[in-house]
């Protein structure tokens, strides 16, 4: 793929050098008018629900194709923090007394505070705290005890471009009945996740990220194995077994993860979703990845030890964190001037190749670090 990159002129890019995939992926130049298709052509035709519906189905048959595993398994959510709050809700084992769920201090902020929120005040939280390595899988093993009844997951952490070792950490908290929400607004679209192989419990997601569709898509996926074991609180007509049964006093669940859907859903951003998952799906994790990490390689070499995130391939995100001490501020105002778009947060400058950079990009990046 490189370093003809197909890929870049399907994406709107305008002159900039963008690194931002971390926070918002760009936009398929296709989406507006597939928009339009999709969504519009039903709604000026006639009624249009029938044809809504299966923008919402195309959706998930895109996150099926992305996870491997069933698209019923799949539902739509509005971000993370409401999907989790209602995830949260609904396990009856975390009313039992004495619940414990456990997270990390590095995970995302939204994340802690949707569950410190949504939990009883007779379930504790347990922090995995911000010193240790949440790349090393000893110190997964030193934190799930038997006593944990869920543990958080973040897979990839925004702000240190770290990877948990997720396969090994979904093992262990199996082995121990553990159930597992793993967090992937950081890695869909740009770390291979393949469920049917790792068995979590839950995961949550978005799509605006590296998957390039837009606010407002994301998605809660549970194993069908622990469907059960939900019970939401945060339902509505969407969420039941026979949405137009339309009887006041019966209301049962649907039989898929759809119970957590709730009442009449948006249908625009599964629309933008639904294509730039499945543009991603063709493409493929492995690709993404490859192309990902080839191009973080070339700035590990330049960089030194200004290099911050893990340089270990297993431990890396898709993101890579620089840290320039003094020199930092100087650095993102000569990034700013020449057009080249990343972030800073508390440990450094953040950095997100993606499938529309190339070579050039990062060459540029490195003269202007190089620069100062
Ligand atoms: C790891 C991680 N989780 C969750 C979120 C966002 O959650 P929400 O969709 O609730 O805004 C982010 C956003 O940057 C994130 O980086």
């Amino acid at each position: 793929m490189m370093p003809n990159n197909q890929y870049k002129a399907d994406f709107n890019l305008n002159e900039s050098c963008y690194f931002l995939s971390h926070s918002v992926g760009r936009p398929l130049k296709s989406s507006k008018a597939s928009l339009e298709k999709s969504f519009f052509s039903h709604w000026e035709k006639s009624e249009p629900w029938d044809g809504w519906l299966e923008i919402v189905h195309d959706f998930r048959r895109a996150l099926s194709r992305l996870f491997n595993v069933p698209m019923e398994e799949f539902c739509p959510q509005t971000n993370l923090s409401s999907a989790v709050v209602k995830l949260v809700m609904s396990l009856d084992v975390l009313k039992k007394p004495g619940a414990i769920v456990l997270l990390s201090e590095i995970d995302f902020p939204s994340m802690g505070f949707a569950i410190q929120h949504a939990l009883p005040d007779t379930c504790k939280i347990k922090y995995i705290p911000k010193h240790l390595d949440i790349t090393d899988p000893n110190v997964w093993n030193e934190y799930l005890k038997k006593d944990i009844s869920l543990a958080f997951v973040t897979h990839a952490y925004s702000n240190t471009g770290q990877l948990a070792p997720l396969a090994k950490v979904v093992r262990l908290a199996n082995d121990k009945n553990i159930l597992t929400l793993i967090d992937v607004a950081q890695s869909a679209g740009i770390v291979d996740v393949d469920l049917s192989l790792l068995k979590p419990s839950f995961m949550v997601g978005s799509s605006v990220k590296w998957l390039c569709g837009g606010p407002g898509a994301a998605f809660l996926w549970v194993n069908s194995e622990n469907l059960d074991e939900c019970s939401p609180l945060d339902v509505g007509w969407f969420s039941h077994e026979s949405p137009f049964e339309f009887n006041i006093h019966d209301f049962r669940f649907h039989q898929s993860s759809l119970r957590f859907w709730g009442g009449t859903p948006s249908v625009i951003p599964y629309a933008l979703a639904a294509e730039s998952i499945s543009y991603m799906a063709n493409i493929g994790s492995v690709t993404l990845r490859e192309h990902n990490q080839a191009l973080i390689d070339r700035i590990v070499i330049e960089v030194g030890d200004e290099f911050l995130s893990p340089r270990l391939l297993e431990k890396r995100s898709g993101t890579i964190v620089l840290g320039f001490g003094d020199r930092l501020e100087k650095i993102m105002q000569v990034l700013k001037k020449k057009n080249i778009m990343a972030d800073v947060r508390e440990q450094g400058i953040r950095v997100s190749p993606h499938i529309y950079n190339e070579l050039a990009d990062m060459e540029q990046l490195i003269s202007a670090i190089v620069s100062v």
